[in-house]
């Protein structure tokens, strides 16, 4: 078994270790710098209902709906789509409403997530065209959709899902950025600098994990919170949602993920000095915002652990840990923001003394409602 975890001491580890190489495969073949081009062949046959579409609806559970959100917010900033995500169990039982001009987009590691196979097959039913973002190649759900475009994670052992999620991350960019090209939202030249840097991901991935002893070390102080918050703007706000997903599904610590702006309509009460507040804090369109946030947080005792852009300074002094990512464009901060979130959930959980690649009560692949 030692030999499967490659020398790591749990399957989750490697996988977190195995992103530069996981998210490099999903991009193999599919983007091309030079010339500005995206290629997805899963889904070229679609291109014309692609480029018509007035919706785009994604349908998924878990983790990847979190992922689904973090495409949420890509493919209405390039490709200027409506869209909307849906929990799939949800989706099912509300007679929603949907046509044949909609495109589905179900997401799932699996394949095999009972409510999102239910929710594709009302889809269908109802004449939408449907794609999927499936990691296990030829399971169900990419034998039940029109079309589809795998993440090639390879296999994921660890429940709690790591490689897959920035493997659908990266997925729907490359959606996002291939119904840009197709409509025109976006030129040629802007196409090239995006395809340019986001070719740059997965070794700017590598150098997150340069934190992980600081990581580590954090994990000590924050072990025994029995809460914690996580908070971020813009697509930071899904990346907090899966930061929270995390820890509560490994170290069974309670986590809330929230939108940074929203702490004062409710979790500011949570606020004390035992209060462990993780942000996503890099220099972007909403850091300043985010500075605000967080002030408010410290103006209460909260401890803060803040996830930078390298060799910030100002949030540096605010906060009580920071934990650096390199700077990147914002439309790929959920790649790089999540990996010190996996890392400090797996330290937490290892020093609570918990199974973390397989946790109580939970299952990889949820084939019952
Ligand atoms: C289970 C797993 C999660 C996963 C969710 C959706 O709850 O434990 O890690 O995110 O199912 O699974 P899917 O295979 O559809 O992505």
């Amino acid at each position: 078994e030692m030999l499967e975890k490659g020398g790591f001491e749990h399957f989750m580890l490697k996988e977190i270790y195995e992103q530069p190489r996981s998210v490099r495969d999903c991009m193999r073949g599919r983007i091309y710098p030079i010339e500005g081009m995206v290629r997805l062949g899963g889904i070229k046959d679609y291109a014309e209902k692609l480029k018509n579409a007035e919706r785009i609806v994604i349908i998924a559970c878990g983790t990847s709906w979190h992922a689904g959100l973090v495409g949420e917010y890509l493919i209405e900033e390039f490709a200027r789509v409506s869209v909307e995500v849906e929990y799939a169990s949800e989706f099912r039982y509300r007679n929603p409403i949907i046509s044949e001009k909609d495109i589905v987009i179900a997401i799932s590691q699996s394949g095999e997530t009972a409510d999102t196979i239910a929710a594709i097959e009302l889809a269908k039913e109802r004449g939408a065209t449907i794609f999927g973002i499936c990691n296990v190649v030829g399971s169900s759900i990419p034998r039940l959709t029109h079309a589809g475009v795998y993440t090639h994670a390879g296999p994921e052992i660890g429940v709690a899902s790591t490689k897959a999620f920035t493997g659908q991350v990266t997925v729907l960019t490359l959606m996002a950025l291939y119904i840009a090209q197709l409509k025109g939202t976006i030129n040629n030249a802007k196409l090239v600098n995006l395809l340019t840097e986001l070719d740059e991901i997965p070794a700017l991935i590598e150098r997150c994990f340069k934190e992980d002893k600081k990581i580590a070390l954090i994990a000590e102080k924050f072990k025994d919170s029995p809460n914690c918050l996580f908070l971020g703007r813009g697509s930071g706000f899904p990346v907090a949602l899966e930061g929270a997903l995390k820890l509560k599904e490994i170290s069974y610590i309670h986590a809330e993920g929230y939108p940074a702006a929203e702490m004062k309509h409710g979790p500011i009460a949570l606020i004390d000095a035992d209060m462990p507040v993780v942000f996503i804090a890099t220099k972007n369109s909403s850091y300043e915002k985010v500075i605000s946030n967080i002030q408010e947080v410290k103006a209460r005792k909260g401890k803060v652990i803040a996830i930078v852009t390298e060799g910030d300074k100002i949030v540096k002094d605010m906060v009580d840990y920071v934990i650096e990512i390199p700077e990147s464009n914002e439309a790929f901060l959920p790649l790089l923001a999540t990996i010190p979130l996996q890392l400090l959930s797996y330290h937490i959980a290892v020093l609570r003394g918990c199974n973390v690649d397989q946790p109580r009560n939970l299952a990889k692949s949820v084939t019952v409602e």
